[in-house]
């Protein structure tokens, strides 16, 4: 082996090296989520002004009972990112209390969000988490799971806003490939708003989305040994009308370069330039049901919140 061979670098480390050295500086929204990130998340989600979390808890209380009927006698239940667990709950106690034996698989690359999940829904049902990202788990409960059962998948909290617009019907295909007909799929998402109070939810005055946007370069500093002056930078949310998305960037307010020592790379930037940190996608329900038909599936129903506007869809497997 050379000596020169450059250690092993992490998926992170990876990402970072690549986002940065674009011509326009992205970092991935999946590295968000480390502790610090966590608890920042779980902040936002209390904000008057970031009613996402609140309306899909509110769609899946209500209507529990109903979606348990709907999945009848299903024996698992997938979730893509296992979440908090606290609004998987209600659909969970409500399809066990319905069918017979149920086994909840939730899905996550982080091993402590598996943790926490299993701890907080423990007593329910068998859990039987799997670490792993969203496809190849889910890939992995199909050829253990018995066909003549069926399987209700979980794709909550509008995530699939973070995927690019283009990558979605693709992605959908690829979960439906590894369901069967007759399988359900929940999918939460927010839908388009008022600009002013989509923006805001993005760009709460207390702060808390800053401090999440921002800690990604903490996260950096920390793990990579990198020295970014969090203060030069700040949080700036935008509206895409093109793309009908809220982007998050990170301005770089003064000229300046920084060092990664885990990459051993500098990396310059101008005053004014963007890093940019997450794109969150706003549909339409014609546009979801679009994306139902296209993708091998059957839109069955859509709640919609009154309060803010969000929609809980269910589809069944063709
Ligand atoms: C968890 C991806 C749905 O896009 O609204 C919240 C993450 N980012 N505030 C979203 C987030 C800034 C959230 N998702």
């Amino acid at each position: 082996m050379s000596i020169s061979a450059q250690p092993q670098l992490s998926a992170f480390a990876l990402s970072v090296q690549q986002g940065l050295s674009a011509p326009r500086k992205t970092l991935s929204p999946r590295y968000f989520y480390d502790d610090i990130g966590s608890a920042l998340f779980e902040a936002i989600t209390l904000l008057p002004e970031y009613g996402l979390t609140r309306a899909d808890q509110r769609l899946l209380r209500v209507h529990a009972a109903e979606i348990a009927v709907r999945a009848g006698r299903t024996a698992t239940v997938a979730e893509l990112g296992s979440g908090s667990g606290k609004k998987t709950r209600y659909v969970l106690e409500a399809v066990c209390r319905g069918a017979g034996p149920v086994c909840y698989r939730p899905i996550d690359v982080s091993r402590a969000a598996l943790f926490s999940c299993e701890k907080e829904l423990q007593g329910i049902c068998e859990i039987r988490p799997v670490c792993g990202d969203w496809v190849s788990g889910l890939a992995e409960i199909a050829q253990t799971r018995d066909p003549n059962q069926k399987l209700l998948l979980l794709f909550l909290g509008s995530s699939i806003g973070n995927l690019d617009r283009h990558e979605i019907p693709k992605f959908l295909r690829d979960l439906r490939s590894h369901l069967l007909p007759g399988d359900l799929f929940l999918l939460g998402a927010d839908l388009i708003k008022n600009v002013d109070r989509m923006l805001l939810a993005y760009d709460d005055p207390t702060g808390v989305t800053a401090a999440f946007n921002l800690n990604l370069l903490g996260r950096i500093n920390r793990e990579l040994d990198a020295d970014f002056d969090l203060k030069s930078f700040r949080h700036e949310a935008r509206w895409n009308e093109r793309e009908r998305c809220v982007e998050m960037h990170l301005v770089c307010c003064r000229r300046q370069r920084v060092y990664i020592a885990a990459l051993d790379a500098a990396i310059h930037f101008e005053a004014g330039e963007t890093i940019w940190t997450e794109s969150s996608h706003k549909f339409t329900r014609t546009e979801l049901e679009e994306y139902a038909q296209c993708s091998g599936f059957q839109a069955l129903t859509a709640w919609v919140d009154q309060e803010w506007p969000f929609a809980e869809t269910l589809w069944r497997a063709r």
